[in-house]
């Protein structure tokens, strides 16, 4: 049976089989009540490679159905001649160029086709593309080879072959039958042969080979579509009417060079800020190499549009000073979804890290989504310009939590430099403490010790250490060594001056998300509990703690959560 291997995750998104990375594509569709999730997918196999577009389907974005493959790769498209020969564009250098095929794990692999990387979906319900009512356009990057040569007159006349060159393009491809199957778009009319809405010589960045991962917006009120795509280590956008003749508009630039590496998947979210109606724009952005984690992480900023489709950074510090969308090794690639019901902004991000993704082998799957994260921009001190992206799991994943099992006399109770043991066997469930304490005999951390062998060797904790005011999680004790280049702990800032902090930890087969204070801070994290580490021992016992002090924990409540794949 599928879906009960060893680490499969019980109530997060993974799929069937094959690996998965970022999610594509999200949108709700108000006439099916379906939200849909795509997902950067490779249909033959457990590494990545083939990307595609892999397809699920929810009623509650918590509970998802397997649906079928959703958009291929493009087609053998042969040796033909490559349209930007002999241009003095960014190809020039190049000389002619031809077809090669698609990068696969092993880039001289090559099979002819475009790959289908990241992208976000626009539902077009005014049919102003004029592709359809209601029609779902999906923009994507197409990935591929060409084969360069340069027209120096030798080799027969073909050039001398200098190697091959990484190329990105954004395309449309559309769907007629509520998000199941997708028809390429070109403006000549040929699908089988689709010409790029944006092509690499339109990319101001210059950088052919990280061009991508367009996410269109509308902006209400400048009445304009709007598209971001990264370009190394910047991001561009462009603007349209149609959704279907895209304009270059402006840059948004990446002021600190850290050593990072490029910028993917980029958001523009207009948000609403709490108990104002001031709207901001969030610029999201994942950051491959070099983020607050070990490898890739995703960050944010606070910034305004303008009619020319420029995103202004809110002050001058903003550029300087990203923030953390989660502070976990865990969290990339996030986008909201599209077209939702009372503007909810809900966001799913891929729940891995590039640095470490060959090294936790799960099979016949690899890759599993986060829990949807419903969004709320906060006024707050902390932040860099006075303001704080909170994020909490939405609502919906009440449906799939059972019966709080801590009886009313349990759950309020003074630990004093000790471990209280919580009476509970599962590996699924969501746990909450609010902890507080004396200035006289503050503990030095508190917090829960999760997923505990019964030897007490291995085990998570997701704490606060009163100290150093770090809200953080560590899974150095999981009996896994090797993944990539671990972390210590992770860890995150958070205010305790009036001497309390409520922690929320979703606890899956191999995923961590821990919530302090309502979403002010996250940290998401995956682990992996070795068997041959832990032989035959159970791994789920936990405890709450207090060390070197004493803190008083009230509202302990346990949520046991049901299998989504029931
Ligand atoms: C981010 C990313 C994207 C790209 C996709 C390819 O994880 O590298 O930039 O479109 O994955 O699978």
């Amino acid at each position: 049976k599928t879906y009960d291997e060893e680490y499969r995750n019980q109530f997060h998104f993974s799929p069937a089989q094959n690996w998965m990375n970022d999610p594509n594509g999200l949108f709700y569709d108000e006439k099916t009540g379906l939200y849909h999730l795509y997902y950067q997918y490779n249909p033959e196999g457990n590494e990545w490679g083939n990307m595609s577009w892999g397809h699920a389907t929810s009623k509650d974005m918590v509970n998802w159905t397997q649906e079928q493959l959703a958009i291929p790769m493009l087609d053998n498209q042969g040796w033909e001649d490559f349209t930007y020969t002999n241009t003095t564009g960014n190809l020039a250098k190049y000389g002619e160029v031809r077809y090669v095929g698609v990068p696969t794990t092993n880039w001289g692999d090559s099979n002819g086709k475009k790959a289908i990387f990241s992208g976000s979906i626009y539902v077009d319900k005014d049919n102003i593309s004029g592709l359809g009512n209601g029609a779902i356009l999906a923009f994507y990057t197409a990935d591929y080879q060409i084969a360069t040569r340069i027209n120096d007159g030798e080799d027969n006349g073909w050039g001398t072959w200098i190697g091959l060159s990484e190329i990105q393009e954004q395309h449309l491809a559309y769907s007629l039958d509520g998000g199941t199957t997708f028809i390429q778009y070109s403006s000549d009319g040929n699908s089988a042969e689709p010409k790029p809405l944006i092509p690499v010589t339109a990319s101001e960045g210059g950088d052919a080979a990280n061009f991508r991962d367009p996410n269109v917006v509308y902006d209400e009120q400048n009445k304009q579509f709007l598209m971001t795509v990264v370009s190394n280590q910047q991001a561009l956008i462009y603007k349209s009417q149609d959704l279907l003749h895209w304009e270059y508009a402006s840059s948004i630039q990446r002021q600190k060079n850290v050593g990072a590496g490029v910028w993917e998947c980029p958001t523009l979210i207009p948000m609403t800020v709490s108990g104002t109606n001031i709207t901001k724009w969030i610029f999201a952005v994942s950051v491959q190499q070099g983020a607050h984690a070990t490898g890739s992480g995703m960050e944010y900023y606070v910034g305004n549009i303008n009619a020319n489709g420029e995103w202004l950074p809110e002050s001058k510090k903003t550029m300087n000073s990203p923030m953390t969308f989660d502070y976990g090794e865990d969290f990339y690639a996030g986008i909201p979804f599209a077209n939702m019901k009372d503007k909810r902004n809900v966001l799913i991000a891929w729940q891995s890290n590039w640095s470490y993704t060959g090294d936790a082998k799960t099979s016949p799957w690899y890759g599993n989504m986060t829990l949807p994260r419903e969004l709320q921009l906060v006024k707050s001190s902390e932040g860099t310009d006075g303001y704080l992206l909170k994020n909490t799991v939405v609502s919906e994943i009440k449906n799939n939590e059972q019966e709080n099992v801590i009886s009313q006399s349990k759950a309020n109770l003074t630990i004093e430099n000790n471990e209280q043991k919580i009476e509970y066997e599962g590996n699924q469930y969501k746990i909450t403490a609010k902890f507080s304490w004396n200035a006289e005999n503050q503990p030095e951390s508190v917090g829960f010790k999760l997923r505990v062998s019964d030897d007490g060797k291995y085990y998570i904790l997701v704490g606060y250490d009163l100290k150093t005011q770090k809200f953080f999680v560590r899974r150095l004790n999981t009996g896994e060594p090797n993944m990539g280049d671990p972390r210590d702990q992770m860890n995150a800032f958070v205010n305790t001056d009036n001497g309390t902090i409520t922690l929320t930890v979703y606890v899956d087969e191999t995923s961590i998300e821990a919530f302090a204070n309502e979403g002010e801070k996250t940290i998401t994290q995956n682990f992996f509990l070795r068997p041959e580490y832990i032989g035959a021992q159970a791994t789920n016992q936990l405890y709450l703690y207090a060390q070197n002090g004493t803190a008083q924990i009230t509202d302990l409540t346990l949520n046991p959560l049901a299998s989504i794949w029931s």
